[in-house]
């Protein structure tokens, strides 16, 4: 598309400037089919811009813009959860941008963009929970677990996969529900207990659910909509929303500070906003909730109404320094414990 974009400049010589902008370097932090959904979308209607798309977790996404502050290689951040996006923001590591579409966003994507003054936005949200596979639980008499605390029993020894906080944005958001449910040093001396019961931390937040989906594991914790796209594939997993409450995301979108297409990545940014693209998600068997309130939640979608959800503190847990010391935290206490 470029090349017939210049060859139609005749003999007009094309700086390099302007063939920078018909670039969008992407980092997208969901699942990588509905990343390439969005691209290949993307690129359909928007015949001058080429995206080069990254798949990382949150954390790896945070931490790539972070290293290159200096000579931004990223455009747009799209997807992942909010609290790595808010960490950004107040890093200074993302642009400020109110984006026209604003008004037609559901309220607490409109929050999101107030708390962090226009710095991220949200894109979709959806529930944490687990999926467990329900024949190896079936096999080994294991009662499917429906709580928390259900986690610590030891008949669950190595079946339990998590990802890991660092990297992951949906382990974080674990970690920040126990210590919002059951107080930080509970949520810590609860995660050691629950080590003993884990086989293996991913790196990306969906792998546990994809993991017992092919059997390799008993139970994945997982944002629900994950378990659900595992059901809806037709593996035997089944999704739960713990009894005593649980957190939720607010999957998010930033703009680079210092981006070297801000042009291109406004234009991807109003255009995945929009109630018809965010109707594409569950096409890509993504079953999150829309933050556009004209888009239609997949009929798959756990029903946030019917979920016990706390008060999650998106603005205390995406603060840079609370979200720095309960990693450091988690690598002290957590991730420096053998597996069993
Ligand atoms: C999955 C979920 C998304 C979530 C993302 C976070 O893709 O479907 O809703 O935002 O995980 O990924 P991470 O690898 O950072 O946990």
């Amino acid at each position: 598309m470029k090349l017939l974009k210049y060859a139609l400049l005749g003999g007009l010589a094309v700086s390099p400037a302007s063939a920078m902008a018909d670039e969008l370097n992407l980092i997208c932090s969901a699942d990588v089919v509905i990343c390439e959904k969005l691209v290949s979308e993307f690129e359909a209607s928007h015949s001058d811009i080429d995206v080069n798309m990254v798949r990382l977790s949150s954390g790896e996404a945070y931490a790539k813009i972070r290293a290159e502050a200096r000579n931004p290689q990223t455009d747009l951040w799209w997807g992942g959860t909010g609290d790595p996006h808010l960490q950004a923001g107040q890093d200074g590591l993302s642009a400020k941008y109110e984006s026209p579409m604003l008004g037609e966003l559901q309220d607490w994507a409109q929050g999101q963009a107030k708390v962090s003054d226009y710095h991220t936005v949200g894109v979709y949200s959806g529930a944490l929970g687990w999926g467990y596979n329900t024949k190896i639980l079936e096999e080994k008499g294991i009662a499917p677990p429906m709580c928390w605390a259900d986690l610590l029993d030891p008949a669950l020894k190595g079946e339990i996969q998590i990802a890991d906080p660092n990297s992951s944005g949906t382990a974080y958001t674990t970690l920040a529900t126990l210590v919002q449910l059951l107080g930080e040093d509970e949520a810590f001396d609860f995660l050691k207990k629950m080590h003993a019961n884990v086989s293996q931390y991913t790196k990306s937040g969906s792998a546990p659910v994809k993991a017992a989906a092919r059997g390799e594991t008993g139970l994945g914790i997982v944002f629900q909509h994950d378990a659900v796209a595992q059901a809806v594939a037709g593996f035997p997993i089944g999704v739960v929303a713990p009894c005593e409450g649980t957190g939720y995301e607010i999957g998010s979108m930033s703009m680079v500070e210092g981006a070297q297409n801000p042009e291109a990545a406004k234009t991807f940014y109003d255009w995945v906003l929009t109630a018809e693209v965010q109707s594409l998600m569950p096409e890509a068997g993504s079953f999150q909730i829309p933050s556009n309130a004209s888009a239609k939640p997949p009929k798959e979608a756990p029903d946030l109404s019917t979920i016990k959800l706390i008060d999650y503190d998106f603005a205390e847990y995406g603060s840079a320094e609370r979200r720095k010391a309960l990693l450091a935290r988690w690598d002290k206490e957590i991730g420096s414990l053998p597996l069993q």
